[in-house]
């Protein structure tokens, strides 16, 4: 397998080819993801609900978002992988927004970290420090309590001229690849156009270089319903409720495990435990 590195994104972009992403927070649904081809990996802080059932993303550490993004790294060989800074992680002295950041890259072998938010100045440094950057504009939902709920972005004439303005600055700051969540597909291809660097789409219309969706809503992993931009493309739930109460029922029937799924002790012993 040939690795999928920053440059190689770079590069889809300029030949005019989508790239593909997932989120992905453990072992198992990181390898099934890896090798199904899909090119980038986000460690998501949406593992604070999907995974770790909060209402929101704001309560995931750096020490929980490690643990996962380590997992995530054991089983990747091909996509790149890429780490969510969780909230309060990068918000204060840019400073400590380099140090958390540097974690993720030398404690849990990330190959990029993504920050919400048009933080010039940490992407910047971040980047100064040879740490590859993804930025995160339009929902971005560590702002929940700033925007009141999550709700389409840059709908009017002024806020989409300021995410354009964003966008433009986290480029020129240094930023390698860009988020665009849950904003009008028409303000998503006017950015997509203008940039150089790739932009990933996630509630943002088809025209972004790339989409990225959440790996359980993908599935039906989730336990609500799903926002517009969602395509689930399998019924995991389904197939696992199916799945357990078989074996329960076969449990409670006396029906699971059979004789051939039974240990047996050899002839000899047998005889000799009879005697
Ligand atoms: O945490 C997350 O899942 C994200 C997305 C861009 C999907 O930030
Ligand atoms: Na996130």
């Amino acid at each position: 397998v040939v690795k999928v590195t920053m440059p190689a994104l770079s590069e889809m972009k300029r030949q005019g080819k989508p790239i593909s992403a997932l989120t992905a927070y453990d072992y198992a649904t990181s390898r099934l993801v890896d090798e199904s081809g899909i090119d980038l990996i986000l460690v998501g802080d949406s593992l604070a609900q999907v995974v770790l059932g909060h209402d929101n993303t704001l309560a995931v550490t750096v020490d929980e978002m490690l643990h996962h993004t380590r997992a995530v790294r054991r089983a990747v060989r091909r996509a790149l992988v890429v780490a969510d800074m969780p909230f309060g992680s990068y918000h204060g002295a840019v400073s400590e927004g380099v140090s958390n950041a540097v974690r993720f890259i030398k404690e849990a072998g990330a190959e990029a970290v993504k920050i919400e938010g048009p933080r010039t100045e940490l992407v910047r440094a971040l980047t100064d420090s040879e740490i590859p950057v993804v930025g995160h504009l339009g929902l971005t939902p560590q702002s929940v309590h700033r925007m009141g709920g999550y709700r389409v972005q840059g709908k009017t004439a002024e806020a989409a001229e300021r995410l354009r303005a964003d966008s433009h600055a986290l480029a020129e700051a240094g930023a390698a690849l860009l988020v665009l969540e849950g904003v009008p597909r028409e303000v998503a291809a006017q950015i997509t156009a203008e940039l150089e660097i790739p932009t990933i789409g996630i509630g943002a219309g088809p025209d972004c270089d790339g989409q990225i969706l959440v790996f359980h809503d993908l599935v039906n992993m989730t336990f609500a319903p799903p926002a517009k931009f969602v395509r689930r493309y399998a019924d995991v739930s389904g197939l696992i409720r199916g799945a357990v109460e078989h074996y329960r029922e076969d449990v409670e029937r006396r029906a699971f495990p059979s004789d051939e799924e039974s240990y047996h002790l050899p002839a000899k012993t047998r005889e000799a435990i009879e005697d």
